[in-house]
């Protein structure tokens, strides 16, 4: 396993700028980009574009007006990342269109709380003030869309981070081709994309049916659940989940769509009579007959958590919550599970999210309550953006087991921190967080 964020930068970019050929139609004005009359930034993003959408037989650029960034974190961006961004900076390239930032590797108001160094510090510093100064927004979360970026229906967006691509493609019915750093920067840099994959109509028809009969979706961990199962099926075609009549608020749908997203390619997906593109089963199919038609009920359930769940033994190091992080309603979920109870004290209990929604959940009262209780809420970055000496300094304190109840992370965490959790739900894991025992 691999953490998806963090691999292949330097081949990727290397791929785009060997082919340069333009065999698109571009307008004067992208011609203008691609010619640096619109300076250094915007022709490096146009000379990208037309590589990828020579790469994937794109006939012409799309208007982009909505960005999400990756690539912020030290260890995702790697030493070839963090050249190819600053020199972008330094040579003044600024974004033309709204572009947020996903989390990094640290956590930038209690730096020294989750014992990074200082030269770590120091580095994410330059790598953000990199983005800063060409006008991307420090937003610093994995979920933008619940934090003020919300991309409208239809509207063309050029997103990095699988599980916000996910959402905004199949909750909102906006459209984005599941992006790498460069063509999302190149998007950011232009305000164009490629037209290609899931910018157009036929790319985003459902021809996998699945058949929902198992009820309950509506917590963290059943979403999480069924989004992990369904994914794997996602390279036969777009999924179509038929039979959930109950409500799922956002925060939840946030967890379906990373976890479908992690166990497989899905860019987009619909549920009938709930997501925009799907209002009729046969509206979800494009009127034609599914290709594969699948059942998720108990059995199928179990198999989902039964593979997630591999963790050995009973101890516990760490328990971990929050991915995609955490929102406000989830915190105060996890602040009901442990009110009156104690973190056993050779337990390390983290919550992420982002700094916004922690400025809510203090203000609310509920990181005081967390505090006593023992749980650290982190801010700003996930145990998969943890820089790599860090992990090894988490293992020389004896962090070596760790227990979550995210779909996303637990199927990350072995490649990302090289452990093995335990996989369980929100009272599972506050009953490990206490006792120091995983049962
Ligand atoms: Fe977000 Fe990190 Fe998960 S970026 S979706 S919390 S892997």
């Amino acid at each position: 396993m691999f953490c998806p964020q963090s691999h292949g930068f330097i081949n990727y970019v290397s791929f785009y700028f060997e082919r340069l050929a333009i065999i698109l139609f571009l307008t004067d004005e992208e011609k203008r980009m691609l010619d640096g009359e619109m300076g250094y930034g915007a022709q490096k993003g146009m000379e990208l574009n037309v590589g990828l959408g020579e790469a994937m037989g794109a006939e012409r650029m799309v208007k982009v007006d909505s960005c999400h960034l990756g690539g912020l974190s030290i260890r995702s961006a790697e030493d070839a990342g963090f050249d190819f961004y600053t020199e972008l900076s330094d040579r003044g390239a600024k974004f033309r269109i709204c572009t947020t930032t996903n989390l990094v590797s640290g956590d930038l108001e209690n730096w020294s709380v989750l014992g990074l160094a200082a030269d770590e510090r120091e580095r994410q510093d330059k790598l953000i003030n990199a983005f800063d100064r060409m006008g991307a927004l420090k937003t610093i979360t994995c979920t933008p869309y619940l934090q003020g970026h919300l991309p409208r229906f239809g509207q063309h967006c050029s997103w990095m981070e699988t599980s916000a691509i996910a959402f905004i493609n199949s909750i909102l019915g906006a459209r984005t081709n599941r992006e790498g750093g460069p063509a999302a920067v190149a998007a950011g840099l232009t305000g164009r994309a490629p037209e290609f994959g899931l910018h157009l109509d036929d790319n985003r028809v459902g021809s996998v049916l699945v058949h929902v009969t198992m009820k309950k979706m509506a917590s963290l961990f059943e979403a999480g659940n069924l989004g992990y199962w369904f994914g794997k099926y996602s390279a036969q075609g777009n999924i179509v989940l038929d039979g959930i009549d109950e409500f799922i608020n956002n925060d939840y749908m946030a967890q379906l769509c990373g976890s479908a997203a992690t166990s497989g390619p899905t860019g987009i997906f619909h549920i009938v009579g709930i997501t925009p593109e799907a209002p009729t089963l046969e509206v979800a199919l494009g009127g034609k007959k599914p290709v594969l038609e699948l059942e998720y009920g108990e059995k199928e359930r179990q198999e989902a958590i039964d593979y997630l769940n591999i963790g050995k033994g009973d101890e516990v190091d760490w328990v971990y919550m929050g991915c995609p992080v955490l929102q406000l309603n989830d915190i105060r979920e996890v602040v009901v599970a442990i009110e009156g109870k104690r973190v056993h004290p050779n337990v390390m209990f983290w919550i992420t999210t982002s700094s916004s929604t922690k400025m809510l959940a203090k203000r609310a009262g509920y990181v005081e309550i967390l505090e006593k209780a023992g749980v650290t809420v982190v801010a700003d970055t996930c145990a998969c953006l943890l820089p790599l000496a860090h992990l090894q300094r988490m293992g020389k304190k004896g962090i070596h087991s760790v227990v979550t109840n995210s779909t996303k992370q637990a199927h990350l965490i072995p490649g990302c921190c090289y452990m093995e959790p335990h996989y369980g739900d929100l009272d599972k894991c506050i009953e490990a967080a206490v006792t120091g025992k995983w049962r």
